[in-house]
């Protein structure tokens, strides 16, 4: 196994730590790290809190084998399981487990998966279709391109792509897989990018980036499984439990933002002055919209450049959830003005696709 470790700077890792350590710091604290990755977080985490337990997830066995190899001499207060991150519930029960106190999702590919050529991710280099996360199962890159029908592939690169040319990208695709078999990473590249517009692809990056992205969503179903996964992880959240989620596109932050949003509201009738046991909001929002990163940190590391970062803490049980009738408080719970707003914040709804 290469030595990967200090090629990889974690994104936002002060802020990550800053908003989870009081989650982390509860008695008894198990921290669930949804996107192990290369360990990066998760290292930083068991360094700093010498009490508390990682549950560590990856769908990708060889980000696992890394992690492993990185966390070596935490492993008496460890457990990294192989599962995709919406099987929480399951992981739980088997490790016999039923709450979680702190949480991180840092969504996305990581930087094994970009640097290694042949997992096919990288449209820089060449390499053969396969982007699937987990290489033990499902259909890969390659099946996508060559096998679906052409309105599927239009609709996966303008929904997931948000590719404004994807009728041609995907007639030149057809033309193509006439002839053959499109097998590499590098003659896709090059299809897509003769198929766009000269006057387009003076601008933003390179056209492939766009195709690349929708492909990997649907090969590994990312956006489904996110949605599954954010309730079951709120869940599983413990009273005064946190949890922190990084993406990287608009598609993966809106998903995260109606989810967290969505539990600090209240669903009892609107025109009742008291809140009815179970309709109060459960949790309260620790950042106001989504949180970019500084230029600092960009400079730093260039991968955190389009990342958005929002974060919650599971209000306490006696916050009004549960137990009997309480008088509603009359400023509303969503932002509870506790959230503290970054310079650059984004407020909800702003600078949304
Ligand atoms: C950006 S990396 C995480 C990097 C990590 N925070 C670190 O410090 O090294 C994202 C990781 O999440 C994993 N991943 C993506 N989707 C997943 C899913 N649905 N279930 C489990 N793991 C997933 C990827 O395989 C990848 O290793």
């Amino acid at each position: 196994m290469g030595e990967l470790r200090g090629t990889h700077v974690p994104v936002l890792l002060e802020r990550c730590l800053e908003l989870l350590t009081p989650a982390l710091e509860l008695p008894g604290a198990v921290h669930v790290d949804f996107t192990l990755g290369l360990g990066g977080h998760a290292e930083a985490v068991l360094e700093r809190f010498p009490e508390v337990v990682l549950v560590g997830l990856d769908r990708d066995t060889e980000a696992l084998a890394h992690a492993g190899h990185r966390l070596a001499r935490y492993a008496g207060r460890m457990h990294l399981v192989h599962a995709v991150y919406d099987e929480l519930p399951r992981v739980l029960e088997e490790l016999d487990l039923t709450e979680f106190h702190s949480g991180l999702f840092d969504l996305g590919v990581s930087s094994l998966q970009l640097d290694e050529a042949d997992r096919g991710f990288a449209y820089a280099q060449d390499a053969p279709l396969d982007m699937r996360m987990d290489q033990t199962t499902g259909f890969t890159a390659e099946q996508v391109v060559n096998e679906y029908e052409p309105g599927e592939l239009v609709r996966i690169l303008r929904q997931y792509g948000e590719e404004k040319f994807a009728t041609r990208v995907v007639s030149s695709i057809v033309r193509e897989r006439q002839k053959g078999r499109i097998t590499s990473t590098a003659r896709l590249a090059e299809l897509v990018k003769e198929s766009i517009p000269a006057a387009a692809r003076r601008t933003g990056g390179n056209p492939a980036k766009r195709t690349f992205q929708a492909l990997r969503i649907e090969v590994n179903g990312e956006l489904a499984t996110l949605e599954a996964a954010i309730p079951a992880a709120l869940d599983a959240l413990a009273p005064k439990g946190r949890l922190v989620v990084m993406s990287y596109q608009s598609l993966e932050d809106r998903i995260v933002k109606r989810a967290l949003t969505a539990r600090t509201r209240s669903t009892g009738p609107v025109d009742l002055p008291v809140e009815l046991p179970g309709t109060g909001p459960t949790l309260r929002l620790l950042t106001r919209g989504s949180e970019p990163p500084s230029e600092q940190e960009v400079a730093e590391n260039p991968r955190a450049a389009s990342v958005k970062l929002r974060a919650v803490e599971r209000l306490d049980r006696h916050d009004g959830t549960t137990g009997a009738a309480r008088e509603r408080p009359r400023l509303s719970t969503t932002h509870g003005g506790q959230g503290r707003l970054r310079p650059g914040a984004r407020e909800e709804g702003e600078g949304e696709a």
